[in-house]
């Protein structure tokens, strides 16, 4: 996949600066045309820690920033953000000790009347975008990814990977640190029915508490 898609969108590898520094990447960020994605998005969406001054052990990887996302510049602070935090207390992970980013860095929507309607990005984007994950997860060094949805379990673990069939179990990719792919709590948000959203809603709490038990080794 990845050698296909990668003839048509030059990538963001060239515009990853060699540095030791977050702060210098997530500025970088911002100047990416490593593919079409930027031209639509209000600004780059980098990854976050939160406010504990301790090593994160843990890296959460979405799959893009949605419509507040790309307004505010922080990831996960819209609906689904609200939806994750609940979950990670749940699951007893301090939310403030976690790396939180996103698999693409720009929103990629389209308009429905008023409102931006998110869009799933291609694997060709995905593609384009990992250098900057990459990058991420250098400067990190995390113990454990946790990738939240299809997007992100994928682009690590390739496109054969489904969430449903192996959500909740630490797997080992070449190149990658340890991976427990879990659901998107965006696409919770979505199923139609309360029962549906309670019962998506506890196997992610309950795949959260693996990822914890696994970094208590
Ligand atoms: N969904 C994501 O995948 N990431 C965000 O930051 C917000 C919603
Ligand atoms: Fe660069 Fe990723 Fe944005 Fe594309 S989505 S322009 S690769 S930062």
């Amino acid at each position: 996949m990845a050698s296909r898609q990668s003839s048509k969108v030059p990538g963001a590898a060239e515009f990853v600066p060699p540095t030791r520094s977050l702060a210098v990447l997530a500025e970088a960020v911002q100047g990416c045309r490593g593919c079409d994605l930027y031209r639509n998005a209000t600004q780059a969406v980098f990854g976050q820690t939160g406010s504990s001054a301790k090593k994160p052990r843990l890296m959460m990887v979405g799959e893009q920033p949605g419509d507040r996302e790309d307004r505010e510049g922080v990831p996960f602070v819209g609906p689904a953000g609200r939806l994750l935090d609940q979950c990670l207390e749940e699951a007893g992970i301090d939310r403030r000790e976690v790396y939180v980013t996103n698999t693409v860095k720009h929103f990629k929507w389209e308009p429905r009347g008023k409102v931006r309607l998110h869009k799933k990005p291609s694997a060709g984007e995905i593609f384009a975008c990992r250098p900057w994950l990459q990058a991420e997860i250098e400067m990190i060094e995390p113990e454990l990814l946790v990738a939240l949805g299809a997007t992100a379990a994928q682009a690590i673990l390739g496109a054969q990977f489904r969430v449903t069939q192996s959500h909740g179990e630490v797997m080992r990719a070449e190149g990658w640190p340890p991976v427990l792919a879990t659901a998107h709590p965006a696409s919770i948000l979505r199923a139609p029915r309360d029962e549906d959203r309670h019962r998506q809603a506890a196997e992610l709490v309950q795949d959260l508490r693996n990822a914890k038990k696994f970094l208590r080794k």
